[in-house]
């Protein structure tokens, strides 16, 4: 059976600590890099946009040395219907691992479930592992860079999710922090509230409900570590786009609620990022800013995940 990833528990906290270890590795010596996946091909299946996850990815693939395929459904039988079983064992058959960006994150399931090859979350509705990972990783670049467990200097720190709170970035944030034992403090309007299918995401893994949500921003980003907030609309939520904007208004991250988190405290953001809305121009320009160390390490992080699922 081949490995997947397509949470962020599909990993263990040790094995997390090791592609941490590894990206470090690469990002250091990035012409370096093992072509551990060389003769391969991977095709990557995007129902949706990128810019960061494509361009990442598929660099990352060229440097490991394998060759990567841009796939969509338009391009594919995929749009004439032919079902996600045949496609499945279909490019099975030719490929060595699949990358997919979709809608429905049973669709990920699907294709892991019928294909024989490993299967990569690039984002669903429900979740981002890739950039949860990744933004891990940047924290602790930035808190402990040389620790021998890069893993280690999250425990106990607490990130404050400001915006749409029922997103996939919230609620990796949930999974991913209840993981590698972070502190996820949320907040928006209650209509955006952690939903019930990240709550029994957590039960079946066993992980405990710490989290917390609030309607108050200043509450939740109280003696944060790091504030990060993700664009109001998703995509896939633009006809909601309007009342969205509206609604998420008192939770736009400004010079004033950096200053109520910790001192010191990192801003982040996965990008694209629209300034005026869930962020001011003023903070993304700040010293506190990390968002294109995020955007950057995407490409090693990825790099590593992809050595570690074929290790
Ligand atoms: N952060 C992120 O996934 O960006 P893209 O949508 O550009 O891939
Ligand atoms: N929540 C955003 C993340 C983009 C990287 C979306 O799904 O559009």
């Amino acid at each position: 059976m081949p490995k997947h990833f397509l949470k962020e528990t599909d990993f263990t906290p040790a094995e997390v600590a090791k592609i941490f270890a590894n990206a470090r590795e690469m990002k250091q010596a990035r012409t370096q890099t093992p072509k551990t996946l060389v003769g391969q091909s991977w095709g990557m299946l995007f129902y949706k946009n990128s810019t960061r996850t494509r361009i990442s990815f598929e660099v990352g693939l060229h440097e490991l040395g394998a060759h990567p395929l841009i796939l969509s459904a338009s391009n594919t039988q995929i749009s004439r219907g032919e079902s996600t079983a045949d496609t499945a064992k279909v490019m099975s058959r030719y490929l060595h691992g699949l990358i997919i960006r979709c809608y429905d994150h049973q669709l990920l399931e699907d294709f892991a479930e019928e294909g024989s090859v490993p299967v990569v979350n690039a984002l669903s509705d429900f979740l981002h592992p890739c950039q949860i990972y990744t933004d891990m990783f940047s924290i602790a670049e930035k808190l402990d860079p040389d620790a021998k467990d890069l893993t280690a200097c999250l425990k106990g720190k607490k990130l404050a999710f400001l915006g749409d709170s029922a997103c996939n970035m919230a609620n990796s944030w949930i999974l991913g922090g209840a993981h590698l034992g972070m502190g996820i403090a949320l907040a928006g309007p209650e209509e955006f509230a952690p939903g019930g299918e990240i709550r029994e995401q957590l039960s079946f893994e066993g992980l405990e409900e710490k989290f917390t949500f609030h309607t108050d921003p200043l509450e939740a980003v109280a003696d944060a570590d790091v504030v990060y907030t993700d664009v109001w609309v998703s995509m896939g939520d633009e006809a909601e786009a309007e009342a969205r904007l509206q609604q998420m208004k008192p939770y736009q991250v400004t010079t004033e609620i950096m200053t109520a988190a910790k001192p010191g405290a990192l801003f982040m953001h996965c990008l694209p990022a629209h300034a005026g809305e869930e962020v001011s121009q003023e903070v993304l320009d700040s010293k506190a800013s990390i968002i294109f160390d995020q955007a950057e390490n995407r490409l090693h992080v990825q790099k590593a995940i992809l050595a570690e699922l074929v290790s």
